[in-house]
């Protein structure tokens, strides 16, 4: 089997970062959210990669190279016409595919488990469509099913009304026949070819269409919040060889918990972390405490400073404030006022800045 990965379109929702980064490259456990997308297929012994990146877009290749690093061969496929909508990212592919059964992955989605049961089972099944489902709170966010009789007649996307627990998540698995429909899909009223049309067309062409529900955690990263979760989630699979101390600890600090330190770092004095927590290379931390669920970049410098469940990212700068919940875009600084007057915050906040005082 080969595989498809969807990496490109705009990403409005994690404005200003995506100003900027292309938002699969976004860390999370200080690693680019897409190096997740690509070891779980390789996982799955999927190792002949299509990556769908937006017209002119060099960061990704810049990044992830030809793949050897992850054990992966990876072709670059630029979505002609710019991002259309999923679907044309599919119809997009149809050269690179070359007719064979292929994994289609949303690069914004991160999953726990193994891709195994899925390919074991689309190929022993003989199926057309594989749809990977996962129960959810907010049905209305995703593409959802209507399952009848144990089938899926139809999928709508983003439905008004509650349907179902389920989302059809972006992890999808195809036989070529995906290409008849495809030449008859019609974009929606917003103009894109929706994936849930596509299916919802396979279904009443007769396609064999069939669900599997995703049983550990699932996340689709399309906001800010879902990021912060996507990055704890990480933090907390993280295997114990991932977890070393390369860097060096004061005597006065204290590390608690799962806490990765890497090359370079420096855990200076009266520094308090408290993991499950990421910290790259060539850090300085001084007089703070980190955790629970924190990444911070490579070059970061903190001092005097409380952060929890943040993702600082690298040459971030933070000195004497308190931060939570909280993306900290690369080499942002973020300090103390200074006491002279006029009193009040000092900003530069850039196009769609989110600022909580
Ligand atoms: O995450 C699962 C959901 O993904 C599904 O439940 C929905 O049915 C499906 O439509 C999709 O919804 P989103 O609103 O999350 O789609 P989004 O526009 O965020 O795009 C998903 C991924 O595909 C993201 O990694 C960007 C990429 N993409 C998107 C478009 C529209 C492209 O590469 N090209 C595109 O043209």
């Amino acid at each position: 089997m080969k595989a498809l990965i969807a990496a490109g379109g705009r990403a409005t929702r994690l404005r200003p970062i995506t100003w900027t980064r292309n938002k699969h490259l976004i860390p999370l456990a200080n690693k680019p959210m897409l190096a997740n997308a690509i070891e779980k297929l390789v996982d799955a012994g999927i190792t002949d990669i299509g990556i769908n990146i937006n017209p002119g877009d060099t960061e990704i290749a810049a990044v992830f190279g030809d793949g050897s690093v992850y054990g992966a061969k990876i072709t670059y496929l630029e979505q002609q016409g710019g991002a259309l909508g999923i679907a044309h990212v599919v119809k997009n592919a149809k050269e690179f595919l070359g007719g064979e059964p292929f994994v289609f992955y949303l690069g914004d989605n991160i999953i726990l488990g193994s891709l195994r049961r899925f390919v074991d089972r689309f190929e022993r099944e003989n199926l057309d469509v594989l749809l990977a489902l996962s129960r959810v709170p907010d049905p209305q966010r995703f593409g959802v099913p209507v399952i009848e009789n144990g089938r899926v007649v139809k999928v709508i996307e983003k439905p008004t009304e509650h349907i179902s627990d389920f989302a059809v998540t972006g992890i999808y698995l195809y036989s070529s026949n995906v290409f008849n429909a495809l030449v008859d899909l019609q974009p929606s009223p917003r103009g894109e070819y929706e994936i849930s049309d596509l299916h919802t067309l396979m279904i009443d062409r007769g396609a064999t269409v069939a669900f599997e529900e995703i049983t550990g955690w699932w996340k689709d990263t399309g906001t800010p919040k879902d990021l912060l979760e996507g990055n704890a989630l990480i933090l907390n699979d993280r295997k114990m060889w991932q977890i070393r101390n390369e860097g060096t600890v004061d005597v006065t600090a204290v590390i608690r918990g799962d806490v990765s330190v890497g090359k370079g770092s420096v855990i200076g004095k009266n520094v308090i972390i408290r993991g499950p927590v990421a910290i790259g290379e060539n850090v300085v931390l001084e007089d703070c405490y980190i955790g629970p669920y924190c990444s911070i970049g490579n070059d970061a410098k903190i001092h005097g400073a409380t952060i929890e469940n943040t993702i600082v990212f690298s040459g971030v700068t933070v000195k004497d404030c308190h931060i939570v919940d909280s993306l900290l875009g690369q080499n942002a600084m973020i300090i103390q006022a200074a006491s002279y007057p006029p009193r009040g915050h000092r900003l530069v906040a850039g196009d769609n800045s989110y600022i909580e005082l």
